[in-house]
């Protein structure tokens, strides 16, 4: 058993797939499949796509579940001539928890850079949701040994200007790309010394209180197999999953993995 303060967060990633009436059937399931003691042990959030956030609001509230719901983005700007965006006031009256910045898919396939996840992260915060800023190398930032100062430097300038307490109370989330949908995981070892590296860094810059605060989850084809392994090493704070996460009986038994 590892011993540490910080709550584990499990989250459903279910990028473009679900409509919001497959979406509230597929909580419902989930909801199904966990019990009072697994939300004890583990915090759990779905995040499905925008059509489907308000669908599954009010399933999850009239139901009382106590699944958390998570955005996939959000825009910095709180409201303006942005068509097509969707701003973090808008996912906060949603009862929006958690908000996905600066996923491996968002920064290759539509530009976003640093900056623009460092305004979404400060976005989140300042209307009371918590950002679960990625990060993660492609396999020939690995293969030339990078790895570590490129998560470095997403992480300093994702985190720019953010008071230390607010970093504390977010999550990081590391996700090699190369292990996205790949069905290639990162070894347990490898994702935990990568996590411990983040964690150091987030030491040097912000303090150790931060760092032992803050959540850091392993995200890279996360599976009913391979949560335990993950999620018995010591920095691993929880898992963003992807295409496990589309299925409630899946998804349920990677945030029963201690069962
Ligand atoms: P995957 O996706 O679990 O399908 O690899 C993870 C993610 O992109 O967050």
């Amino acid at each position: 058993m590892k011993v540490t303060a910080r709550k584990p967060v499990i989250a459903g990633n279910w990028k473009m797939f679900h409509t919001h009436l497959t979406a509230i059937q597929v909580v419902q399931k989930l909801s199904y499949q966990l019990d009072p003691s697994d939300y004890e042990a583990t915090e759990v959030v779905v995040c499905p796509a925008f059509t489907a956030l308000r669908s599954v609001q009010t399933t999850i509230e009239s139901d009382r579940m106590h699944i958390k719901l998570g955005a996939q983005n959000v825009y910095w700007e709180p409201d303006g001539a942005f068509t097509g965006e969707i701003s973090a006031p808008m996912l906060a009256k949603l009862n929006v928890s958690y908000v996905i910045v600066g996923h491996s898919e968002r920064r290759q396939l539509f530009g976003e850079t640093d900056e623009w996840v460092n305004r979404k992260a400060k976005a989140v915060l300042a209307n009371g949701m918590i950002p679960i800023l990625c990060c993660g190398e492609t396999l020939e930032q690995r293969e030339a040994g990078e790895t570590r100062s490129w998560v470095a430097g997403q992480i300093a300038a994702g985190w720019k200007g953010v008071d230390p307490a607010d970093i504390g109370r977010s999550v990081i989330a590391y996700e090699p790309i190369w292990a996205i949908g790949t069905g290639r995981n990162a070894t347990p070892d490898d994702a935990n010394e990568t996590i411990g590296a983040i964690r150091a860094t987030v030491a040097e810059a912000f303090g150790e209180v931060t760092a032992n605060a803050v959540r850091i989850q392993y995200g890279g084809s996360v599976k009913p197999g391979n949560i335990a392994d993950l999620m018995a090493q010591p920095e691993i704070d929880g898992a963003l999953v992807g295409g496990a996460s589309l299925d409630p009986d899946d998804f349920s038994k990677i945030v029963r993995y201690r069962h």
